[in-house]
């Protein structure tokens, strides 16, 4: 596996691959990889003869700087990773490689970026969209993987690929979990032993949500339910429990009729945990 720091090194490659008539699929990642982010490397590596995985722990989409101050940092452990799963090539630029001094380029996406993590984290999506947009052009891969866990960021960057006429496939993949339910996130790392027994409760109360409304009940009743059980499990505040549309990611207030998601975050001690499961009508 060859690890670049640099954009034009990266661009020299992927042109010898392409040249050569290989696929190639790229999974941008902010590091600190857990079985998720290899599941997204293996099902690249089932789809393209070429895999790229980015690592760059973007400090636009951070609007707390203590957050981006204990994001995690492991490279030099991710790379043994990366190398043992057969990646072909790690991208890891520093943040003046992405960002030079007279940087001044923001990218957005209108309306889906405004609710849920948008709210909560303003800016967050701003300096998501930004760096992928970068990420793909900088790539120049056929297919890029992202997974479901961050279901408002999957439905956002498929809606920047489309607007923009960026030349890639995007896969979403489903999120994994512990055996407990608790979906995998660079984020548990963070977890107290304590918090970490506490932390699954947010999915089971997914479940049960997802599980009322498709016997009918009120949804307003089922989402007040579902907050109740978090915050009695142990969790200390809810950003976010909504049911909406599964692609346009409006909000809604009655049985849905076509695919929906029900989309939550809520911090647990100093951890912001975040999950979403789907609803069929
Ligand atoms: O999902 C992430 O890890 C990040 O938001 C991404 C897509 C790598 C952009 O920094």
């Amino acid at each position: 596996m060859k690890t670049l720091r640099h954009v034009a090194a990266l661009r020299t490659e992927v042109a010898a691959w392409r040249k050569a008539g290989q696929s190639v699929a790229v999974v941008p990642t902010m590091g600190a990889l857990h079985d998720g982010h290899l599941s997204l490397v293996r099902a690249a590596q089932s789809a393209t003869d070429r895999v790229i995985v980015t690592i760059f722990v973007n400090p636009a989409q951070f609007n707390d700087p203590e957050d981006l101050k204990k994001y995690p940092r492991h490279e030099a452990r991710d790379a043994a990773l990366l190398r043992a799963a057969g990646v072909d090539c790690l991208f890891a630029p520093d943040a003046q490689e992405i960002y030079p001094p007279a940087f001044a380029t923001s990218v957005s996406v209108a309306r889906l970026s405004e609710g849920y993590c948008g709210s909560t984290r303003p800016g967050h999506f701003d300096g998501v969209v930004t760096v992928v947009t970068k990420l793909l052009l900088i790539c120049g891969a056929h297919k890029a993987y992202f997974g479901e866990k961050d279901w408002q960021q999957l439905q956002i960057v498929r809606r920047l690929v489309a607007d923009l006429n960026i030349p890639v496939a995007i896969a979403g993949c489903p999120t994994l979990r512990a055996a407990d339910g608790l979906a995998m996130s660079s984020r548990n790392a963070r977890l107290t032993d304590a918090a970490r027994a506490v932390a699954p409760a947010l999915y089971r109360a997914l479940c049960a949500a997802r599980d009322a409304v498709g016997r009918g009940e009120a949804v307003a009743v089922v989402l007040g339910s579902a907050r109740r059980a978090i915050c009695e499990a142990g969790f200390a505040s809810i950003d976010y429990l909504d049911l909406c549309d599964a692609e346009t990611l409006t909000q809604l207030d009655t049985r849905p009729k076509r695919p929906a998601r029900l989309l939550a975050a809520a911090w647990l001690g100093e951890v912001r945990l975040i999950d979403n499961i789907a609803v069929t009508g």
